[in-house]
């Protein structure tokens, strides 16, 4: 499985032979000028939530690739009445596709649409792939469910947001890692606005000192689990 983070809250995922898009934000993200999503390859377009710095490229890629975008039943509805190919879910739901199982798993935050519409109730995945399994939170705050996660799946990676004020902040992203019983995160939904800048050092020590592995990636690098 190969990872690559886009910025923001934005990720490409390459697993079974598929490419993955989560939470397209990048065209709008001038961190990320130097990506081009007219160049992004995607099989399914997977959206946490419905909030404009989680969908903004999704209709531009979604038009191009054909990607089936896979969400909550809401948003999946509200892609789905536009012409676009959608895949619903709700909480707690998995589906087999071609490239591994996914489950819809709960996250605390909010769902509306920037023009007003529902977007359901916000929502994170667990991916398992064929050979490891990650978990994307989302924007959350942290919650007793996440130690649900673990009960069912081995997580090799957990994706959390870091940047505080819209979700967990570093401290509750340790205290995360340790209710999905992983050490090994990839940090996201930090700096790309004011609210949300982190110190980069200071958060990965505060990791480290309880052993634990934070990852915080150029935007447009990748890791491989
Ligand atoms: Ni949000
Ligand atoms: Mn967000």
């Amino acid at each position: 499985m190969k990872i690559t983070f886009y910025g923001h809250a934005s990720l490409g995922i390459e697993v079974g032979g598929k490419h993955i898009i989560v939470d397209p934000y990048i065209s709008a993200n001038p961190n990320a000028a130097h990506i081009d999503i007219d160049t992004l390859k995607a099989d399914y377009i997977l959206v946490t939530h419905a909030h404009g710095d989680h969908i903004l490229d999704v209709e531009a890629i979604a038009k191009r690739t054909n990607a089936v975008i896979v969400s909550n039943a809401e948003i999946a509805g509200y892609y789905s009445q536009k012409g676009f190919q959608s895949h619903p879910m709700n909480h707690g739901g998995s589906w087999n596709f071609d490239f591994g199982k996914l489950k819809y798993v709960n996250a605390i935050h909010s769902s509306s649409f920037p023009d007003g519409s529902y977007g359901g109730n916000p929502g994170g995945f667990v991916i398992e792939g064929e050979h490891k399994n990650v978990y994307i939170a989302g924007d959350t705050a942290l919650s007793m469910d996440m130690k649900l996660i673990p009960m069912r799946t081995k997580l090799d990676l957990a994706i959390l947001p870091i940047g505080d004020n819209f979700t967990m902040d570093v401290e509750d992203a340790i205290i995360a890692s340790d209710f999905l019983d992983c050490d090994k995160i990839l940090g996201y939904h930090y700096d790309t606005f004011g609210y949300i800048e982190i110190d980069h050092e200071e958060s990965i020590r505060k990791f480290f000192n309880k052993g634990k592995d934070l990852m915080l990636l150029e935007i447009g690098s990748s890791i491989e689990l």
